[in-house]
């Protein structure tokens, strides 16, 4: 059964004090603390199991293989792709974007082209297509979001036509929290022509992955954030249209045959790892997912859902704070601005209390632009997130409030 105080206990981190203080960490939408299943897993790799793959006949090389591909099954299942051929591993979902801009981006989009994206983009989808529109000559657009974050169903039908080669939109704004209906937005792009690249990397971890009925044509998430280690991210793509795609770096292990004056390709996924991977990654990737799929999808949802709730509320009676992002349909972050104090004070003084939260602008500085801050203070929930967490964190806010009145 879900119960968010049993499952902080897993994650070792939660359980040490910092600076001498309860660890209340609001800060997963930037990057999840690990469970020890992740940790055990990876230390009994390195210990047990472990040499580069697909390279040796031995033992220990033919267990590290077996892992890294079970990895992969793992991965496939998590998101519900038929295929386990469909999941590339690269090294977060920046360089899964990256990955698709350059090979399918590059060779698809020509001048005139549109790239839709919409506002809420972060660096890592909104800088990469911008460049890569700068390099072919696309044109990159944009649709609006509500003034309180929601998704406008209009606002993206009216930006999309005929011109628009690829739709590339979070699934999950890490800025407003705002849920995008997923699947009605590759259901309409399609209807145009164009691709669909979903950046799931903050919903993830709050919502069920599903690549069937999303029906999208390319998904990148990041590991570090569904409490797998740094380093490690999955690009999800059609195999058919992997298939087409030339390969993104080269090197070792991406080739089918090589002589001194011509190179032959591997079938997709090896096309797109070359070189030694990330072997050990990969498999704390498949041990945090296995450990998140231990729990139903329905309950982490719901759970959430509560917490959100029960945070919405309490910050909705802290006079002078303003949540930015407040759709109906929305995951756990909370931006926030208080009205006379800058974030960065804000969360130093809440760093001193053991409550760690973001500022800035969270790598996406043209929304928290456009919404008419520098920066803003955030707080996100995660599985292991306790009302015990919450109250911490708005306790620290109001002595923070005291602090600088
Ligand atoms: N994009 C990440 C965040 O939202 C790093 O914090």
């Amino acid at each position: 059964m879900f119960n968010a105080n049993d499952i902080r206990k897993d994650f070792p981190a939660l359980s040490r004090l910092v600076d001498g203080r309860r660890n209340t960490y609001m800060d997963t939408a930037a990057s999840a603390q690990k469970p020890l299943a992740v940790l055990n897993r990876i230390q009994k790799m390195y210990i047990e199991e472990y040499a580069n793959v697909h390279r040796g006949s031995y033992w220990l090389s033919e267990r590290a293989t077996e892992n890294y591909e079970r990895a992969r099954q793992t991965v496939a299942q998590f998101i519900n792709a038929k295929d386990k051929r469909e999941i590339i591993f690269t090294r977060n979902a920046t360089e899964g974007i990256n990955l698709v801009a350059a090979t399918w981006g590059q060779y698809n989009l020509k001048a005139g082209d549109e790239v839709l994206l919409s506002r809420a983009e972060h660096h890592a989808n909104l800088v990469t297509w911008q460049q890569w529109a700068l390099k072919t000559g696309a044109i990159l657009r944009y649709f609006d979001l509500a003034e309180d974050g929601s998704f406008i169903f209009e606002n993206f039908k009216n930006a999309l036509s005929e011109r628009t080669k690829i739709v590339a939109v979070t699934a999950m704004s890490n800025v407003l929290g705002t849920l995008f209906p997923v699947k009605q937005i590759s259901t309409e792009a399609h209807k145009v022509g164009a691709k669909v690249l979903i950046d799931a990397c903050q919903f993830a971890v709050h919502k069920k992955i599903d690549v069937a009925d999303f029906d999208c044509d390319f998904l990148a998430f990041s590991g570090h954030k569904v409490y797998g280690p740094t380093g490690i991210g999955v690009l999800y793509g059609k195999y058919d249209l992997l298939a087409e795609m030339s390969p993104y770096q080269f090197g070792g292990d991406m080739i089918e045959h090589v002589s001194y004056d011509k190179t032959t390709f591997a079938l997709p996924p090896a096309r797109f790892e070359a070189g030694t991977p990330a072997i050990v990654q990969a498999v704390g990737l498949g041990a945090a997912l296995e450990y998140v799929m231990q729990y139903d999808f329905n309950d982490i949802e719901a759970y959430e859902k509560e917490l959100i709730n029960y945070t919405t509320d309490k910050l909705s009676n802290i006079p002078n704070l303003k949540i930015i992002g407040t759709a109906s349909d929305k995951g756990g972050v909370f931006s926030f601005d208080i009205k006379g104090i800058h974030p960065q004070d804000l969360a130093f003084v809440l760093g001193k209390e053991g409550v760690a939260i973001r500022t800035g602008h969270f790598c996406a500085e043209p929304i928290v632009n456009l919404l008419g801050y520098n920066s803003l203070a955030r707080a996100s929930l995660g599985i292991y997130t306790t009302k015990e967490d919450v109250d911490e964190f708005i306790n620290a806010l109001n002595k923070a409030i005291n602090f600088f009145k």
